[in-house]
Parts: structure tokens; sequence; C-alpha cells
């Protein structure tokens, strides 16, 4: 029997390479993602299937896990950034944030959690900031800390089915979203210096996490979150506020 996994922000960086991962592991993988032609171009590639999912619309994430059928594993992948001083943040700006973070990971674990067949995997992309506070990153920081307990009570709530739940939470990792982070002097160089492994991470590098998450091999694994960063939780978070306070001023 085909074995479904779900990707949802599967059409972009960590996603994507998790959908390649999960893809080369022998699961049938939707993309499911709210920017439908990358999605498409996506399945596409790995041969999988695409479907359209924006994880602050409750109705869209019902009827996207409505579509599957023999779900094994689902990873949420979708997240922002939306930088700003609290002081200074505008609301939207913090609900922007919230909504997509933690709201769309609530909406993911609930359908996800109906959905999926007993013993099965749900794997959450939480962030080194779930743990480790930045200036200038109160929404992001907030968001991925709320997911990360979240994905504790979900673990305990679904282990009566033998359905695992965890998260991983990456330090900086190369991808679309923290492209702009070069266009910030010093932003990416003071992160690193706080790296005692001194690189950044690849994409491919939390999808093989995500993968072993979502295997077998994981039998034993739930409610955990796991610091995929070279060390960088053991230092400090960069001042991305006073770096990009520097830059405007
Ligand atoms: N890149 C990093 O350094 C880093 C570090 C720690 C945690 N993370 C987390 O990893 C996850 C993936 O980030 P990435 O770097 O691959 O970003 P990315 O921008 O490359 O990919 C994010 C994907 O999520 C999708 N998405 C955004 N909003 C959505 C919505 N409302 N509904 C459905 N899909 C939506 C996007 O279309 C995109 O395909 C995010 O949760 C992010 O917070 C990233």
């Amino acid at each position: 029997m085909t074995r479904t996994a779900v990707v949802v922000g599967g059409a972009s960086g960590i996603g994507l390479a998790t959908a390649r991962a999960l893809a080369a592991e022998g699961f049938s993988v939707v993309v499911a993602d709210v920017n439908s032609d990358a999605a498409l171009a996506a399945a596409e590639e790995i041969g999988g299937r695409a479907v359209t999912l924006d994880v602050t619309d409750e109705s869209s994430v019902a009827a996207g896990f409505a579509s599957l059928d023999d779900l094994e594993a689902v990873v949420s992948c979708a997240g922002l950034t939306v930088p700003g001083a609290l002081t200074e943040l505008g609301l939207d700006q913090w609900q922007t944030s919230i909504d997509v973070c933690l709201t769309g990971s609530f909406l993911v674990l609930k359908h996800a959690g109906q959905r999926i067949v007993d013993g099965g995997s749900i794997t959450v992309i939480s962030s080194l900031n779930g743990r480790q506070p930045g200036a200038g990153m109160g929404a992001y920081c907030a968001a991925k800390a709320g997911v990360t307990m979240l994905v504790e009570v979900a673990a305990l709530e679904l282990a009566p089915r033998k359905i695992r739940v965890n998260a991983i939470s990456p330090g900086l990792v190369d991808t679309p979203l923290t492209e702009g982070l070069a266009l910030v002097p010093g932003l990416v160089d003071e992160y690193l210096e706080n790296t005692p492994l001194g690189r950044s991470g690849r994409p491919a590098e939390v999808a093989d996490m995500a993968a072993y998450l979502a295997s077998e091999k994981a039998a034993w694994i739930t409610g955990s979150a796991f610091d995929l960063n070279g060390g960088a939780h053991l230092q400090r978070y960069p001042d991305v506020l006073g770096k990009i306070r520097a830059l405007s001023s």
C-alpha cells in the first residue's frame, strides 16, 4: 500500500528539501502550500501531488487534509518572520507571525491529527527562536516557543493512537526566507560568530532529520524538539534589532 506524506509549506526551502527526502524514502508526497504554482512545480519534480492550502484559514486546511488517504507522515514547514521592536511592532505585524507560525501549526496539528493513521508521525518545524530570544524577533520568538509547547501537548494527546509528534528547531538555514539577511551588514557574520560549528545549515540537513522522524527508526521518539543549529543554542542570538536600526540611521 502507498504510504502518503504531506509537507505543508513544501514548495520552498526546508519544506521542498523535506518533500524531496520523503519521496526518496518511498512516500507518495503531497506538497501543500499557499503558493500554488510553486507547489505544482515541486510536486512535478518529485513525482508527487500538489494541494493549495493556507495554514491561516481553517476551511482550507480542513479541505486539504480531507483530500488525503492513508496519511502516514505530516511535516509542517509553513512559516515567516516579521521583525521589529515590540514597542514599534504593529498589531497586524504581530498577528501575521502568530497566524502563520502558531495558529497555522495548531490548525495543521488539529486536522492532521484527525486524518493521520494510527502509528503515524507529525513533525512541526519550530526554530532556535523557540528557545533563544532575539531582539527584534518578539513575534516570531513567541510564536515558535508556542509551537514547541503545542507539539508537546499534541504528543500527549495523540499517544494513545501511537501517533508521534515532534519538533525540529533549526538555526540559520540558507533558504529564500533568509536570503534578505545578507543585506543587513554584519548580521550573518554575528550569527556565525555565535555558532560553534561556524556555518549556516542546508535545507537538506533539516530534511534528513524530518525524514528520520517520519521513519520507523524514530518509533520511540515523541514530544521532543531537536536543536539543529551547529551549536548556536549554546551561545547568543545576534542583535537583529540593533543591526536593522543601524541600517536605517
Ligand atoms: N530558514 C531558516 O533559517 C529557518 C530557521 C528556523 C526555522 N525556520 C522555519 O522553517 C520553516 C520553513 O522555512 P524556510 O526557511 O524553508 O522558508 P521558505 O520561505 O523558503 O518556505 C516557506 C514555505 O511556507 C509557505 N507558506 C508561507 N505561508 C503559508 C501559509 N499561510 N500557508 C501555507 N504555506 C505557507 C511558503 O509559500 C513557502 O513555500 C518555517 O516555519 C520557518 O519559520 C527557518
